[in-house]
């Protein structure tokens, strides 16, 4: 069973795989679809995956690429369901036995220098602060080739300086100053809460950065701007919630 006292105090934490090959799994099928938009030959995902700038694609090319990548995993592979697989253990420790999913997957791709970057934000509110993210890279991880992420601490200082009138710019040197550049290992996670702040910088290594993001949360905890069937799909319930659902259906629709 994972330990969650450093999830508890910082808001977030790094998991190894529960199950390793199901991860495994999922990243051969991403690379079988990336290939199969921009070719490409070879078997190893991580050598594909790290030196993928070297193709060139820049600007729209590449964001048309991504876009292409996403919908084309999203239609193809249920990934949802194979990251919750993977880490199902900790998830479940982590948000209970009736489980809702994020529908789509979102697969970021960085290329060395690459100055267009997500601006330092947290996910809680809009999302709901009962929702994990799940950041899973593709390729190992660390420096300015990951994202940075504040904790709990850091972040309430951060909003509650912005709240008593401080600037954007404030408060992203405050998130900064209680930030940590992740560094994981292809084969882990972060798991982190919708509330705590992250952001990323340019990726001033030599290789290419591929991680997916998909959030979790229990099904019956509060849902905030993006809804359920809308955003998230009931992935797994419990006996008793079957039941419960089969009644519902039955007596009452
Ligand atoms: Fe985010």
């Amino acid at each position: 069973m994972a330990n969650f006292d450093v999830f508890r105090r910082r808001g977030f934490d790094i998991f190894e795989a529960d199950d390793r090959s199901a991860l495994d799994a999922l990243r051969q099928d991403i690379f079988a679809q990336a290939k199969s938009i921009v070719g490409g030959d070879g078997n190893d995902p991580e050598s594909f995956f790290d030196n993928f700038h070297k193709r060139g694609l820049q600007g729209g090319e590449l964001n048309a690429f991504r876009m292409k990548l996403i919908s084309s995993c999203n239609e193809a592979l249920n990934v949802n369901s194979a990251v919750f697989k993977s880490f199902e253990k900790t998830l479940s420790a982590m948000v209970g036995t009736d489980v809702a999913a994020q529908r789509g997957v979102n697969i970021v791709v960085q290329q060395p220098g690459d100055v267009d970057q997500v601006m330092t934000h947290r996910d809680a509110p809009a999302n709901s602060h009962f929702e994990v993210i799940a950041w899973v890279p593709l390729v190992d991880v660390y420096g300015t080739k990951s994202m940075f992420i504040s904790d709990l601490d850091g972040t309430s200082k951060a909003v509650l300086a912005l709240k008593a009138g401080g600037t954007y710019d404030d408060y992203c040197k405050t998130v900064e100053a209680s930030s940590i550049d992740l560094e994981v290992p292809f084969g882990s996670a972060c798991l982190f809460a919708a509330g705590v702040a992250h952001g990323a910088k340019t990726n001033v290594t030599d290789e290419t950065r591929w991680a997916l993001n998909i959030r979790y949360k229990n099904l019956f905890s509060p849902y905030g701007d993006k809804g359920l069937l809308e955003f998230f799909d009931i992935l797994k319930v419990s006996p008793l919630s079957s039941v419960a659902f089969e009644f519902e259906k039955r007596e009452y629709s």
